[in-house]
């Protein structure tokens, strides 16, 4: 008896950190909208939204690295596009904790800056805000 209650125990131990770590993974959109407001600043979100110092965000998952029209990227970003044509959730996760160091490594040049000066250090606001922009497609 004892031992079965010792084991009920280590396995509810083992779902519960099982399920924190899933709740820690999945980006959560409801959130990621709260966490846009910091990047409001530079970025519009909806659709046909002005370009500010940054482009307009909606539908950035979809259109891929540097591909909005009318917007001047830099040519850091543009080359960078050419061997990492597309926005993944792994690449927007590297990119938005530090664009510039997402740029050198992209690059393989330790010398080329970001024109994106904000980084987002918190992992979960990075998975919450990634997955807010995932809904911002047609
Ligand atoms: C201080 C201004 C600034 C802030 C704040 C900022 N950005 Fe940016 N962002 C830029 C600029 C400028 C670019 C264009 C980078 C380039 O051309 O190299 C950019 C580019 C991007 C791109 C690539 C767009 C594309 O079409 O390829 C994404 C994605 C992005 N930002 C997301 C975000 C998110 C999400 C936030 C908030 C968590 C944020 N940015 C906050 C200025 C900013």
């Amino acid at each position: 008896m004892k031992i079965s209650l010792t084991l009920a125990a280590a396995a509810a131990t083992i779902a519960l950190s099982a399920g924190a770590a899933l709740a820690q993974d999945a980006g959560d959109a409801t959130r990621g909208e709260v966490v846009a407001k910091r990047c409001v600043a530079c970025h519009t979100f909806d659709k046909g939204g002005a370009n500010k110092v940054g482009p307009n965000l909606y539908g950035v998952t979809q259109r891929g690295v540097a591909a909005l029209e009318g917007f001047n990227f830099s040519d850091g970003l543009k080359q960078a596009a050419e061997s990492q044509p597309e926005w993944t959730e792994a690449q927007l996760l590297n990119y938005l904790a530090d664009p510039t160091a997402w740029m050198r490594a992209t690059l393989d040049d330790p010398k080329v800056r970001s024109k994106m000066t904000f980084k987002l250090a918190d992992e979960q606001q990075r998975r919450d805000v990634i997955a807010y922009m995932e809904t911002l497609n047609d």
